[in-house]
């Protein structure tokens, strides 16, 4: 069914032009979130008429690993590949010297490392994740192991953050990870220094992984509606 609602249709455009960047015989790191979820997609259609082959996919999430599944997508695991050659994943915030924020879906953990492994990551966001200053709209997600929440948290304050942890929506309680974690959701009223905050909030002990990915994009593909047509530009 073709999409009307705008934003669908440039996540949809975004996803199409970073699965036309996947080459025959590459590992291909699979992203989380609803935007990805297009790429994934279209990666399969690619593989199934035949315009690509002998493509793996690392996954990021379970989400990612359930669509590649769906549409062919044969996985694999950093335990038997030394490299990966591209990484499509989505962002929730992108600064103009490609800086992100990530973690909306949960799965930055698992993102940063497959990511950062890249040679290529490209991202793939709609025009409205585009912001001057990282934390501008969205919360920086933070990922910590359970016994440790009431620590991270206090720590995070004497930081200048307000902290929330993250609920689930229709399941009672905490979002749990896929490492089985939580995640809480940190307001900062200003990321100057979005390289030194990645390195301070992972030295809590505690602290997983948080959601800032700092000089990691080599690519940000947007996608954007122009006098109603869908188009595609790289930042
Ligand atoms: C998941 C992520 C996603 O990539 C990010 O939240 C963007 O998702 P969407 O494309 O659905 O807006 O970081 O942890």
């Amino acid at each position: 069914m073709t999409a009307t609602d705008p934003v669908t249709v440039m996540k949809q455009e975004v996803g199409k032009a970073a699965a036309a960047l996947v080459k025959s015989g590459t590992i291909v790191g699979l992203g989380t979130g609803s935007t990805t979820a297009y790429a994934i997609e279209y990666i399969g259609d690619r593989l199934k008429s035949g315009e690509i082959k002998d493509i793996v996919g690392i996954p990021t999430s379970f989400q990612a690993e359930v669509l590649a599944k769906k549409y062919g997508i044969p996985l694999t695991t950093l335990d038997a590949v030394e490299h990966i050659d591209i990484a499509i994943d989505g962002a929730d915030e992108v600064d103009p010297q490609k800086n992100l924020i990530k973690g909306g879906g949960a799965a930055h953990t698992r993102e940063k490392v497959v990511d950062s492994l890249a040679n290529q990551f490209v991202v793939v966001v709609d025009s409205g994740k585009l912001v001057d200053k990282l934390g501008s709209s969205f919360l920086l997600p933070v990922e910590v192991i359970p016994m440790a929440l009431a620590p991270v948290m206090r720590a995070i304050e004497k930081l200048g953050g307000k902290p929330e942890l993250r609920m689930g929506v229709k399941k009672a309680g905490p979002v749990v990870t896929d490492q089985g974690n939580l995640v809480i959701d940190v307001k900062f009223d200003f990321i100057d220094n979005p390289a030194e905050l990645e390195k301070t909030l992972n030295n809590i002990p505690g602290v997983l992984e948080n959601g800032l990915f700092v000089g990691v994009a080599d690519i940000v593909l947007v996608g954007e509606v122009k006098d109603g047509q869908p188009t595609v530009r790289q930042m």
